[in-house]
């Protein structure tokens, strides 16, 4: 039974490809069209997905990630409840909702031979089914939580073997994706891509504001429900997404996209990500509790909160399974619509004791023969040489503090790169931080990178002591292992990062943030042999058994998919070495007028 998944008209759209229960793959539309978050019906990657099916199979269904009925549903509940203000809302409605969302029934139509196989699956028992089918248990308390779907914000409930049960729910408007998108507009930054630096800018605060936040402006029980103050925010209203009450509630104004942040900024941040934590472990624990279960799986946008998903991983009592979707966000969407159809009709599942994600290695491949072209085709100087020989040559260049970009085999699918299309360097570089944000991703300088460490080491340097293969998971360095920094300077100049920066945190200064955690990657043979080698040629080199490894893509752009893409960046940006399947590139040995291409693209602010 072949079943395509779809998300989309939101944002991050996406499809995904099961035969017989099995994810055979699944990517976002944006690696192809290179629209970082593109949200438009995705043609190309639901193309690519089903390119990945026999020649002779059809579509048995197609599924789309939500309901469109109900979402419009809300969407005009809202516009009656603001009235007379909704004027602004139902003009939208009749332009966005309207006019693509009742249209979707005939763009999936037109993938399969007659109406009767498309389906619809609620938004939030997608993201469900997205983390708990592919999860290694045969049964799982379950936590949704994100912006919007329909109309559920936070769902709770249960998986069992085939069955998925959401008996739980919060509803719009009171969402705390919403909630932190508020705050992350406010800081200046992009709302639905800001977020992830509003958590990596919340160790430079104090939670200061986390009481007042929980006294004024949301209400949360015991169990985690909770009640958003609406006098504070604006989203409902399609203005800005909080109102202008909630500069005085934390005695700051907010800033422009983009602008200055200042000590205040920080605070904020780490105030509403203790909030969020707070919130998210009482779900957990609710969800446990009722459940019956020991083990947990996370999904909906909140799941990307790693700094989160360590709270609950550290905190939560009688938790034995953690498994959070690496696509955590819509796009994951698209496999869970797909996976709980196929489970409506095939009641029989069986878990896999490694999960069956596939390492998140599910996107497009190239081969050898496309890869030579593309390089000959940019005029390239490039080495073929022996896979040891090339193992041995990138990692002495890593050893000496060069930059390497690894394009390899299959994309990632959901928004990290766990080494097929990874940008690599030395953590123990006290400025490789600095150096890979400013001259490589051309993103601001304190922006904290991940670590990938040999599974096997992993005790020996963090607290963390379960494996984190999707890199989703935030723990501390070991306490023997920490370095203490002195704050006086950056709080005196009301906040220059840079002063905390030129201090390492431990002797791995490049991937411990300045509260000495980091986000970590596991890395193990059975899922990834490949990146395992190079971590372990590292380790056989220098000592160390871990790199910095951030996506390969610059600020604003989506992650690099084809060879296309890998060359321009490699081109465009300060890396030292594209390592492309078994071609060596060294920037150094390429003719001038292709050197001089560094720094002469306009990237996007992201
Ligand atoms: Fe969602």
């Amino acid at each position: 039974m072949l079943i395509a998944g779809v998300s989309g008209l939101y944002h991050d759209a996406a499809a995904a490809l099961v035969r017989d229960g099995r994810i055979i793959a699944a990517a976002q539309e944006e690696l192809f069209s290179r629209k970082k978050h593109d949200a438009r019906f995705p043609k190309q990657a639901l193309q690519y997905c089903l390119s990945q099916a026999g020649e002779d199979e059809a579509l048995d269904a197609i599924v789309f990630y939500e309901d469109p009925v109900l979402n419009l549903d809300r969407v005009m509940q809202n516009a009656f409840h603001i009235a007379p203000e909704g004027g602004d809302v139902w003009n939208a409605t009749l332009t966005s909702a309207l006019g693509k969302k009742a249209a979707i029934g005939s763009e999936l139509r037109s993938f399969v031979s007659s109406d009767d196989k498309v389906f619809f699956c609620k938004h939030h028992l997608s993201h469900a089914a997205s983390a708990f089918f592919p999860s290694p248990f045969n049964e799982a308390a379950l936590v949704v939580a994100d912006g919007v779907g329909e109309w559920a914000t936070t769902s709770l409930g249960h998986g069992n073997g085939a069955e998925i049960r959401l008996d739980r729910e919060i509803s719009y408007p009171h969402s705390l994706g919403l909630m932190y998108s508020a705050f992350t507009e406010f800081c200046g930054l992009k709302v639905n891509s800001g977020e992830y630096k509003l958590m990596g800018l919340a160790p430079y605060g104090r939670p200061v504001l986390a009481q007042k936040f929980l006294d004024e402006l949301i209400d949360v029980k015991t169990d985690g429900s909770f009640q958003l103050n609406l006098d504070y925010f604006a989203f409902n209203k399609l203005k800005n997404s909080f109102a202008p009450q909630l500069a005085n509630l934390v005695s700051c104004q907010p800033i422009p996209l983009g602008g200055q942040l200042k000590l205040r900024h920080m605070d904020i941040a780490a105030s509403i990500q203790a909030v969020i934590e707070d919130i998210m472990l009482r779900l957990a624990r609710t969800a446990l509790e009722t459940s019956g279960s020991r083990n947990l799986c996370l999904s909906g946008g909140l799941a990307l909160n790693c700094v989160s998903n360590g709270h609950i991983r550290r905190k939560l009592e009688n938790l034995d399974g953690l498994w959070i979707q690496p696509a955590a966000g819509d796009a994951g969407g698209a496999l869970g619509a797909a996976l709980a159809h196929y489970y409506s009709e095939n009641p029989e599942r069986q878990a896999q004791s490694n999960d069956s994600q596939s390492g998140s290695f599910l996107g497009p491949r190239y081969s050898k023969a496309q890869i030579q072209h593309a390089l000959e085709d940019q005029n390239l100087v490039y080495r073929s040489l022996p896979e040891d020989e090339q193992h041995k040559d990138v990692v002495s260049a890593l050893a000496k503090g060069q930059i390497v970009a690894r394009f390899t085999s299959r994309t990632e699918f959901g928004p990290r790169a766990l080494g097929n299309r990874s940008i690599l360097a030395d953590p123990r570089v006290q400025d490789a931080q600095k150096h890979v944000n400013l001259r490589i991703k051309f993103r601001e300088s304190w922006r904290p990178f991940a670590v990938a460490i040999l599974a096997e080491s992993l005790q020996d340097v963090f607290e963390l002591e379960d494996e984190s293969p999707y890199m989703l998971v935030v723990s501390h360095v070991k306490e023997e292992l920490r370095r203490p920094l002195d704050w006086d300077t950056f709080r005196n100049t009301d906040a220059d990062m840079q002063a905390l920066l030129k201090q390492p945190a431990s002797f791995v200064p490049g991937v411990t943030h300045v509260d000495h955690s980091a986000r970590i990657q596991t890395v193990d043979k059975s899922r990834n042999p490949a990146f395992h080698r190079i971590l372990s040629e590292f380790e056989a080199q220098t000592g160390c058994p871990m790199l910095i490894n951030t996506s390969f893509n610059v600020r604003g752009e989506p992650l690099v998919n084809s060879p296309e893409n890998a060359i321009a960046c490699f081109l465009n940006t300060g890396l030292d070495v594209l390592w492309i399947e078994d071609f060596v590139v060294l920037k150094e040995e390429q003719p001038q007028d292709l050197q001089n291409l560094v720094g002469k693209t306009e990237f996007e602010l992201d």
